[in-house]
């Protein structure tokens, strides 16, 4: 089976072609007009995606090897996202499926991200044969789910006010990165001491005024953004200079504490043996490493993965989709954008309704 998939969400401009479970292409473009802005102006995002979604489609189709009319199925991010920005993709999407005659599949963003562990690019990835703790971590998103084999899952914690990749971006924009500010705090914070200053890790073992962090899986990362402004604004611009690695090193540390700490505590309060990190930030170097140490002292297995799929891209789009189709989901000829997250907790099965 061969699956298009094309993804919009929000500044990745992505299609790639999946043949029988393989990435055959996987083309993005990440969109640069932002960053003047601090963040993703949702308009630009839109005219953005709607001026490169034909060319990369082609690309995707050409570095394949194969023709549109050779597509067995299209598939599209269908939420959540921004609105506009999902929108061109999702109806670009269902034009070309019913254009060619073929199937439409939509896709939820972060249960891709969710198995993008398992994308196949050539080496295949296996998901394990038991449940697994997934930390899925992206601009807009902070979740831990733990994950079933059958594709179910259940979230067991979610941020209660910004996502992580949201907490890189704005302290970095404070320290006068461009955004995504994430990869250039990554970078940075390679040449810096981690324990320069200590930000505050709220709802964990190191927070000064939660007690009930235990058993707590929800995270909060605000408070952080806010220390970490009022402690630049005590700071010399010559200080800010001098220290900017050592500070983008302790603002990493404090998001990453608290990310390994609640993934490892969901892990051992169910008795999971088997971790992983999907999304935007889990391409962090810091996290990567932090985990798979933690992971290491509890005999937990890691998966993660390639950079390439952390942050988004259309190869797990085709790829959930073909894992769907393969659990019976049937495809449709038409779908409604879902912009909006809507993670209640408890369990659910991935895009099988
Ligand atoms: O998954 P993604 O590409 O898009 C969303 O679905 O949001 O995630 C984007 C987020 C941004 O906040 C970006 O700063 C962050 O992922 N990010 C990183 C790194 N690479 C991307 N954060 C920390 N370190 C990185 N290396
Ligand atoms: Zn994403």
């Amino acid at each position: 089976m061969i699956i298009l998939g094309i993804e919009t969400s929000c500044d990745e401009t992505s299609a790639a072609v999946v043949r029988d479970g393989r990435v055959e292409s996987n083309i993005v473009s990440s969109q640069r007009c932002h960053s003047a802005f601090g963040g993703v102006v949702p308009e630009l995002a839109s005219r953005e995606h709607e001026r490169l979604i034909v060319s990369i489609t082609d690309s995707a189709v050409t570095e394949a090897n194969i023709t549109k009319n050779e597509l067995d199925v299209i598939a599209a991010t269908a939420g959540p996202g921004l609105i506009g920005a999902i929108m061109v993709g999702l109806c670009f999407a269902q034009g070309l499926a019913y254009a060619l005659g073929k199937p439409f599949v939509p896709v939820n963003h972060i249960e891709a991200h969710i198995f993008s562990p398992f994308i196949n690019d050539g080496e295949a990835h296996h998901a394990p044969r038991g449940s697994f703790v997934s930390l899925t971590v992206s601009g807009g998103h902070t979740l831990l789910s733990v994950v079933a084999h059958d594709l179910s899952y259940e979230v067991i914690g979610r941020t209660l006010d910004d996502a992580a990749g949201e907490a890189f971006d704005k302290t970095g924009k404070m320290l006068g990165l461009p955004y995504p500010a994430g990869p250039e705090i990554d970078k940075l914070a390679a040449k810096g001491d981690r324990g320069f200053h200590k930000f505050p890790r709220a709802l964990t073992s190191q927070s000064q005024t939660s007690k009930s962090y235990l058993g707590n899986f929800d995270f909060s990362f605000s408070g952080l953004k806010t220390s970490v402004l009022t402690w630049l604004q005590k700071q010399t611009p010559e200080f800010i200079e001098l220290h900017l690695a050592d500070i983008a090193a302790s603002i990493q540390w404090a998001i990453v504490s608290v990310l390994v700490e609640k993934t490892i505590l969901a892990a051992r309060s169910r008795g999971i043996k088997s971790v992983s990190i999907a999304g935007g930030v889990s391409a962090n170097s810091g996290l990567r490493k932090a985990m798979k140490e933690a992971c290491d002292k509890e005999c937990i297995t890691l998966y993660i993965p390639g950079t390439v799929y952390s942050t988004d891209n259309a190869a797990m789009i085709a790829t959930l989709a073909g894992v769907k189709l393969s659990r019976g989901m049937q495809a449709e000829h038409s779908y409604n954008i879902a912009p909006y997250a809507s993670f209640a907790a408890g369990r659910r099965k991935a895009g099988l309704k």
